[in-house]
């Protein structure tokens, strides 16, 4: 799985231009779903399954894109202007690199700071592609971008750009290949759009009609030096969702999945996220709305060029998600 999660994790996608991931991923599944559509907006859906006894209709959502920078301005000396696609924090930019679509690198820099301890704001940055002049810079207003950063193993944890949100991707391509039969039809969407305010699962979760919706994504932690305060750490198990600044997870969902975890034998964290939100919040409020849950892994430095995750919390997620999916009993309505 580790060498999937890195080719994964490599591939550019920021919202709106998930293309090139998206072809990885239906390369991965395409042999193992029972049918697979592709949205107006993108998302890739693959079904397996039909219902039978107790069964339902389930959409499982992760989401293929990831945060990014567009062009806005060229300057006369080739330097780009440019602004955030999605939640790109200034103090995360200083000096990194970005990558466009295609394939030109650039380095982040910065006006001149004249109080070091305060974070320039992106519009006192420029990428520096290399160019010097308007006229041989490869960028035009309107290019994308995303952070450049490869992947690195350090002893359980992996790290990279990207962990937000194709870990959960490389989670639903496993759950998809390793699920053999079950009581209930099961959407795989991999979804576009979410860093911008969750637009792909806004019309997937429309489109598939889902009685059960469960979210794939990752959650911050409280387990570093000084941190908010927050339940989550890293190695400790998937966390269960119980609420974030977009979604209150249906208790009954909640309840469900600590049964099947604590079943299961899997550890698994309780979480409250107070800034944040997923693709559930968009399956919970379609149509008349919709049970909804998300199925979270922990990670630190999230919308950093260096997400870190822990690969026991991934496949811990993994058994979950499956141990979720073979369960027949899946909580009832009243
Ligand atoms: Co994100
Ligand atoms: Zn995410």
């Amino acid at each position: 799985m580790k060498s999937l999660i890195e080719t994964l994790t490599q591939i550019p996608g920021p919202p709106g231009y998930e293309n090139k991931i998206r072809a990885v991923v239906r390369a991965e599944i395409e042999s193992h779903a029972d049918e697979i559509r592709v949205d107006a907006l993108g998302n890739l859906i693959a079904r397996k399954g039909s219902k039978a006894g107790n069964g339902k209709r389930i959409m499982l959502s992760a989401h293929m894109d990831e945060i990014g920078v567009i062009a806005t301005h060229i300057d006369e000396n080739g330097f780009v202007r440019f602004t955030n696609v999605g939640g790109v924090f200034p103090r995360y930019a200083p000096s990194g690199r970005v990558r466009f679509l295609d394939g030109t690198i650039g380095v982040i820099g910065t006006e001149k700071i004249t109080n070091s301890y305060k974070v320039p704001p992106l519009d006192k940055m420029f990428i520096d592609v290399g160019a010097n002049g308007r006229t041989n810079c490869p960028i035009k207003v309107g290019d994308v971008a995303v952070f450049e950063r490869p992947l690195t193993e350090m002893g359980g944890r992996l790290v990279s750009k990207a962990m937000d949100d194709r870990i959960s991707v490389a989670i639903l391509i496993e759950a998809l290949k390793k699920l053999k039969k079950t009581p209930h039809e099961i959407y795989f969407v991999f979804s576009v759009q979410e860093e911008v305010g969750v637009r792909g699962a806004t019309t997937a979760a429309f489109g598939v009609d889902p009685e059960l919706g469960l979210a794939i994504d990752v959650t911050r932690t409280g387990d570093t030096p000084k941190s908010i305060t927050m339940e989550v750490a890293l190695g400790a198990g998937p966390a269960i969702k119980v609420k974030d600044s977009g979604m209150i997870t249906d208790p009954r969902v909640v309840d469900w999945m600590v049964r099947i975890a604590a079943k299961a034998k899997i550890p698994y964290q309780l979480e409250v996220l107070e800034r944040g939100g997923t693709d559930a919040r968009a399956i919970q409020l379609t149509r008349s709305g919709v049970p909804a849950g998300c199925l979270s892994i922990p990670c630190r430095y999230v919308h950093s060029p260096s997400e870190m995750v822990d690969y026991n919390d991934v496949q811990n997620a993994l058994k979950l998600l499956l141990a979720l999916l073979n369960d027949t009993g899946v909580f009832q309505m009243s």
